[in-house]
């Protein structure tokens, strides 16, 4: 009876294996969701049953029901170097010189990958099990985030295959799907939180968290590009190391073998023209070369292999209509303009705001209310504007934007900084720098105090409730509860378990 159980047990989790790489790794999934919640539910209910069989590979057993205190950090086998960029054709053309002679003009090829946005983990499995995941950390040292990776669906607990290397390190990189990314933006909105400036902040953010059970509700998925340490070679060529990945069961993006540099250009321009049609954000392509005795010889400079290089897809702008400006209050007290835009879609995402830094900055682009601008995300951080088209511009009712002589939020005394270039509100009680300074204080890096967002805190200083840190502590039921707005008040009976189903599974878009 028990080996039937155990056999049944087994059976259940092949099965779910496989229908998580049929899903994340070949695109081609055989099962509906609801199919596939049966196979997990089932397993769930014998593992219930039966606890002395729960081993740590079972697909029930990603999400840990317990925070860490913080991560520790652990050496690379293998450091994990970063990448060289170039941001033109012509530099393209001289990376592939370098390549030649450094070669001595012996044949080679490259392969040409997406570079995805998101951030560089390190996976190692020995005798095919997932054993510990780091990030890259300084390249040398990393944090161990074990627990959180193994929330992520697409990454497999165990390896599918008779020649896995006893010791095989997988490099790839964790990202948030767009779609995902939106929607997490839009709870935090919803929430009164700080929006995630990009999916690769977002993916970052989610990663790092303490509690792994939040990490798994964050949708994040991964892709394998390259082999850490292996105690036997995988393959002879990068373009066959990642068609062996993917028979492991791991998710490998779309690799192209190219023959020459023209072919490289060619890739990237076609990539860039259609690059927003990927669920995913990319921020250039990676060429490598493809044969490994041709990285030996090649070498590195020391940060970055000479073997690789990035080309990074240019800035994208989008012209649109500054509405108005609003100069925030940080929690120093420095006064930054930010334009307010008729809403432009950029890079991916519905743009409405944009940093104009500071004055001297808003003065020599000379902007002003109701111009026609053009923003531009560098590396898909804030937006920024780059230009006024000043032909748009209506020259009758066109003003220059009057610099602040007095705080916008207190009306306190402001002063240039030492360098002159940052405007300041030096008034120790000004609310909009308490504000920001609460914000900060009870944030994740900080005290984590969990439900206390902007708004909450707007409401609690507006009404003089906070004056200072101490005042958050002192806070009693009745006074929270008589507020305008006031927060969710109810007694908390323990963590709420999230159902252990399959915790990451990206929209398949069906
Ligand atoms: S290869 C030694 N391939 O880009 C080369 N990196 O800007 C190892 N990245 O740190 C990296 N997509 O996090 C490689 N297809 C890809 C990549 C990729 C994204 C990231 C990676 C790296 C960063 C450098």
């Amino acid at each position: 009876m028990a080996q039937n159980i155990e056999d049944k047990i087994c059976k259940l989790r092949d099965e779910i294996r496989r229908n998580d790489v049929l899903y994340y790794v070949q695109n081609a999934p055989q099962l509906s969701d609801q199919q596939y919640d049966a196979l997990f539910a089932e397993l769930k209910q014998l593992e219930q049953e039966h606890p002395e069989l729960i081993t740590p590979d079972s697909p029930t057993q990603r999400v840990s029901e317990r925070p860490v205190d913080g991560f520790e950090t652990v050496a690379h086998s293998i450091p994990m170097l970063s990448i060289d960029n170039t941001y033109n054709e012509a530099e393209l053309r001289k990376f592939d010189e370098r390549v030649a002679k450094g070669l001595e003009s012996a044949g080679y090829d490259y392969t040409v990958e997406p570079k995805i946005d998101g951030l560089a983990v390190s996976l190692r499995y020995e005798k095919g099990r997932l054993v510990r995941a780091a990030t890259r950390g300084d390249g040398s040292r990393g944090d161990d985030v074990t627990g959180n990776i193994r929330t992520i669906g697409a990454i497999p607990l165990t390896l599918e295959s008779e020649d896995i290397p006893d010791i095989l390190e997988v490099r790839g990189e964790v990202y948030m799907p767009k779609k995902a990314f939106t929607k997490l933006n839009q709870l935090r909105t919803d929430a009164g939180e700080p929006e995630f400036a990009n999916p690769r902040n977002a993916a970052a953010g989610s990663l790092k968290l303490l509690d792994a059970r939040i990490t798994a509700t964050r949708k994040l998925a991964f892709f394998a590009y390259s082999v850490g340490q292996a105690s036997t070679p995988l393959a002879q060529t990068h373009y066959e190391a990642l068609g062996k990945l993917k028979r492991f069961g791991l998710p490998v993006n779309t690799a192209t073998k190219a023959k020459d540099i023209d072919k490289v250009i060619a890739m990237c321009h076609l990539q860039e023209k259609t690059k927003d049609s990927l669920d995913y954000q990319i921020d250039g392509m990676v060429i490598k070369v493809n044969r490994y005795d041709q990285h030996d010889l090649l070498g590195t400079t020391g940060r970055a292999p000479k073997w690789c290089i990035a080309y990074k897809f240019a800035a994208e702008q989008a012209e649109t209509i500054l509405e108005s400006i609003t100069v925030q209050v940080g929690k120093n007290g420095t006064l930054t303009p930010v334009a307010n835009l008729k809403p432009v879609q950029l890079a991916g995402t519905t743009v409405k705001r944009a940093t104009l830094h500071n004055f001297d900055q808003l003065a020599r682009l000379d902007v002003r209310c109701g111009d026609t601008v053009i923003i531009e995300k560098a590396g898909e951080i804030i937006p920024q504007v780059v230009e006024v088209i000043i032909k748009k511009r209506d020259l009758f009712e066109s003003q220059p934007f009057e610099i602040p002589t007095a705080c916008p939020a207190c009306g306190g005394q402001v002063q240039k900084d030492e360098d002159g270039v940052y405007l300041r509100c030096v008034n120790p009680n000004c609310t909009a720098q308490l504000k920001e300074r609460l914000e900060y204080f009870v944030g994740k890096g900080q005290m984590n105090i969990d439900k206390l967002g902007p708004a909450l805190i707007e409401q609690l200083v507006e009404t003089k409730l906070v004056k200072t840190f101490a005042d958050i502590y002192t806070l009693r039921f009745d006074q929270l509860a008589q507020l305008q707005n006031p927060p969710a008040l109810a007694i908390r009976r323990g963590p709420r378990h999230s159902q252990c189903r399959r915790p990451v599974r990206p929209d398949p878009g069906r």
